[in-house]
């Protein structure tokens, strides 16, 4: 199905996600000259077409010609997701497009009623679906998830948002390693040392604590953020074009993750978590974790790559560390190691950390950065990238069911309580026993940072 689709369907329309992301994004696409079907939102909030237009209104910043055309493509269906009146509404709505795409932004707990009830109204045919993570709890879940979605759509009509594939720096990791000779040969077992990616965030939970206590941090951005990037920096480059080979690539590489067992993991929770509200009185739910991942393939054997992420950390950046093995003789002062850094968050930078000599007699070092790619974030948010490739059919930047089932088989058995949770305080590096999963004399690397973010 290459076909543009005819209508573009939102369930959630009354929600938080509508809200920040989807209206914004319907106005950037609408100003593009890339939306200009009818969008439907449906919610079960007692509300008018007026009230949706109220509430865009409320979202978006910008009232200007793009946005009057905006509230002129909004159609409104009110009614529950469990009653089939609202689907038959829905089915008027959509008139007589053909191949609509239905953004479930709504619980996953809902979308087995939704799509089935797509499915009854005749809505599904040529239809794309658009689901939102969490895809699934645990691996049962997800597979589970996967069963209810194909019963009515194949995989070529699923379109799983991670937002993290939307990011122009996530998009410039593959860039500039198949797309420059002398990158590529250094990314292997023979060059690197160990990988490092660190994702902080220096706010807590933002009074989403009910979420959070589902969720912790592998679930929340391990499970798919933290390893979709993982995979875009080792897996292997793609033989053939197009999006499919991409995404081949990208679950060959998730498939050789080693699961990961309970003394790769250290997780810790922020002192002043349990006061959150939603929060249960003794919850030993993650806000940070480390792992330490081992991969069984030939380019990456003996490599450990190392990942950290937490809430009520020092900064908020995110940012990967390839660090490669020193000089195999010992001629000058040691130094740091070299480094290739991408940082995703806050700037997008690659650059090459490098040993350069300290003018003078005596032959001493200093450390620079080769800073080969630097610019600020491409204006395009990646709800807006992403809505307008599913509107076109471009399955490239979604999350494929084999690589999300992939990702969930590495953090599987270190769910929930598999390990002890350990207390940090709001604004450190987290627990101290993350230090333990690094190599041998190495260091968690703190993200540089230029700007001043307080
Ligand atoms: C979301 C998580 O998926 O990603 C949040 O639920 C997290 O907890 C967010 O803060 C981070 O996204 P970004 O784009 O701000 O780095």
């Amino acid at each position: 199905m290459s076909h543009d689709s005819d209508a573009l369907v939102f369930f959630g329309a009354s929600g938080d996600l509508a809200h920040k992301k989807i209206f914004p994004s319907l106005h950037a696409l609408v100003s593009r000259g890339v939306l200009d079907v009818p969008v439907i939102g449906v919610a079960k909030a007692g509300w008018t077409l007026d009230d949706l237009k109220q509430r865009a209104r409320e979202s978006v910043e910008t009232h200007d010609a793009a946005f009057d055309k905006l509230l002129g493509l909004l159609r409104y269906v009110d009614g529950d997701y469990a009653d089939e009146a609202t689907f038959t509404e829905l089915c008027r709505q959509l008139g007589g497009a053909v191949s609509p795409l239905h953004y479930l932004a709504i619980p996953p707990s809902l979308f087995g009623a939704v799509v089935e009830q797509l499915d009854r109204c005749g809505a599904a045919k040529d239809a794309r679906v658009v689901i939102e993570k969490p895809f699934g709890h645990n691996l049962a879940t997800a597979e589970e998830l996967n069963r209810v979605l194909h019963s009515v759509f194949p995989e070529s009509s699923i379109f799983r948002i991670d937002h993290y594939l939307g990011k122009e720096p996530v998009e410039n990791i593959v860039y500039t390693r198949f797309a420059n000779t002398f990158l590529e040969p250094l990314l292997r077992r023979e060059y690197v040392d160990h990988v490092q990616i660190t994702m902080a965030e220096s706010f807590g939970v933002q009074g989403r604590g009910r979420f959070y206590e589902e969720a912790g941090t592998i679930r929340d951005v391990v499970q798919n953020h933290l390893l979709q990037v993982l995979a875009l920096l080792g897996m292997d480059p793609p033989s053939e074009h197009g999006s499919e080979a991409m995404r081949d690539e990208k679950v060959r590489f998730m498939r050789s993750l080693v699961p990961l067992k309970p003394h790769d993991v250290v997780r810790g929770q922020f002192i002043g978590y349990l006061d959150e509200d939603g929060v249960a009185p003794n919850s030993t739910v993650e806000t940070f974790v480390a792992v330490r991942l081992h991969l069984d393939s030939w380019r990456w054997s003996g490599v450990p790559f190392l990942i950290r992420a937490g809430k009520n950390l020092p900064v908020t950046a995110t940012e990967i560390n390839v660090v490669l093995k020193r000089p195999p003789q010992r001629v000058f002062d040691p130094g740091t190691p070299n480094k290739i850094r991408f940082q995703i968050n806050p700037d997008v930078i690659v650059s090459l950390d490098v040993r350069a000599k300290t003018p003078g007699e005596t032959m001493r070092g200093h450390d620079v950065s080769l800073d080969f790619d630097e610019n600020a974030s491409d204006d395009m948010e990646p709800y807006e990238r992403l809505l307008g490739d599913a509107l076109k059919g471009d399955q490239e930047l979604f999350a494929r069911q084999d690589t999300v089932e992939a990702a969930w088989r590495v953090v599987d058995d270190i769910l929930d309580n598999a390990t002890p949770v350990h207390q940090y305080e709001p604004g450190s590096w987290g627990p101290a026993e993350a230090n333990k999963l690094l190599p041998r004399g190495a260091e968690w690397l703190p993200p540089k940072i230029s700007g001043d973010q307080s």
